[in-house]
């Protein structure tokens, strides 16, 4: 495996690979990485894994500064995990002046981008960058950042990228809770109360899918978190295709939650279908 900083040595070393998968991180990896490098595998091709703290995607006094940069770790995990190159560029090689920025459909604004102004023109820009970088055929992220994955797709499509982008399943620790380098911020007592998240999601998946309203799923979800400690950015039941607020015939909905146990903030969801009688 190959440690690589500059952009033009990861291209001379890309030349000759007639096709190459990308999985972008932001480093301090954990086992659901490792299932993003595991699925980017099984193309045959070289598989890339960029490492880098995106300052654009983070807001004033978010945790930017003090999100854990672990490179040797990450390099470590990365090769025993069969990654070819790992690609880790530091600010002034990713903004090496001032950036052109991609525009996003409203939709940046909503959900997490309502609470995290920027996030996701930063997130998008960035992944624009590394794609024209890599030039990869696959690209694979993680279904926990669910309106990410919808966002990036779109850009994509939007572009017209060549590149297929791979969404694979959340991994959990056993009692449920989303794998998160940002779980690394929990104290004991909030990394007990964290798997709650996921389990309110799933009771509100649960409810959506025995015909209860939305908006009742969504207070009862809220009022939970709320009684045990949480402060809820939003709980909300989109439709899977749009991501916008469903109509009473969609059936195909996702629940999706931001939330902060003290200053961290866990995101995760659940996707449901309905019954056919549901409603
Ligand atoms: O999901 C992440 O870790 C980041 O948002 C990404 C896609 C690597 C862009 O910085």
């Amino acid at each position: 495996m190959r440690l690589i900083h500059r952009v033009d040595e990861l291209r001379a070393a890309l030349r000759d690979a007639r096709e190459c998968a990308l999985v972008p991180t932001m480093g301090n990896l954990h086992d659901g990485h490792l299932a993003l490098i595991e699925r980017a595998r099984r193309h045959g091709a070289p598989v890339v894994a960029s490492i880098f703290v995106n300052p654009l995607q983070f807001g004033a006094g978010e945790d930017f500064e003090r999100y854990p940069r672990t490179l040797a770790q990450d390099c470590a995990r990365l090769a025993d995990a069969g990654t070819d190159i790992v690609f880790a560029p530091d600010v002034g090689e990713m903004y090496p002046e001032p950036q052109t920025c991609v525009v996003l459909p409203p939709l940046a604004d909503e959900l997490c981008g309502a609470h995290r102004p920027g996030h996701f023109q930063g997130v998008a820009t960035v992944v624009l960058k590394l794609f024209n970088m890599v030039a990869p055929r696959y690209a694979v992220f993680g279904k926990k950042d669910y309106q990410q994955c919808f966002i990036l797709k779109a850009m994509v499509r939007q572009f017209n990228l060549p590149i297929e982008l791979i969404v694979v399943d959340t991994q959990r620790a056993e009692d449920g809770l989303a794998l998160s380098s940002r779980n690394a911020y929990l104290s004991p007592a909030q990394r007990a109360e964290a798997p709650r998240l996921y389990r309110v999601l799933r009771e509100a998946a649960a409810q959506l899918e025995r015909g209860c309203d939305a908006a009742g799923v969504v207070a009862a979800a809220e009022a939970e978190l709320t009684a045990h400690g949480w402060q809820v950015d939003y709980v909300a039941v989109r439709a899977q295709a749009g991501l916008q607020p469903p109509t009473p015939d969609t059936r195909e909905l996702v629940v999706l939650a931001a939330a902060r146990l003290g200053t961290t903030r866990l995101i995760d969801n659940v996707e449901v279908v309905l019954p056919l009688h549901a409603g």
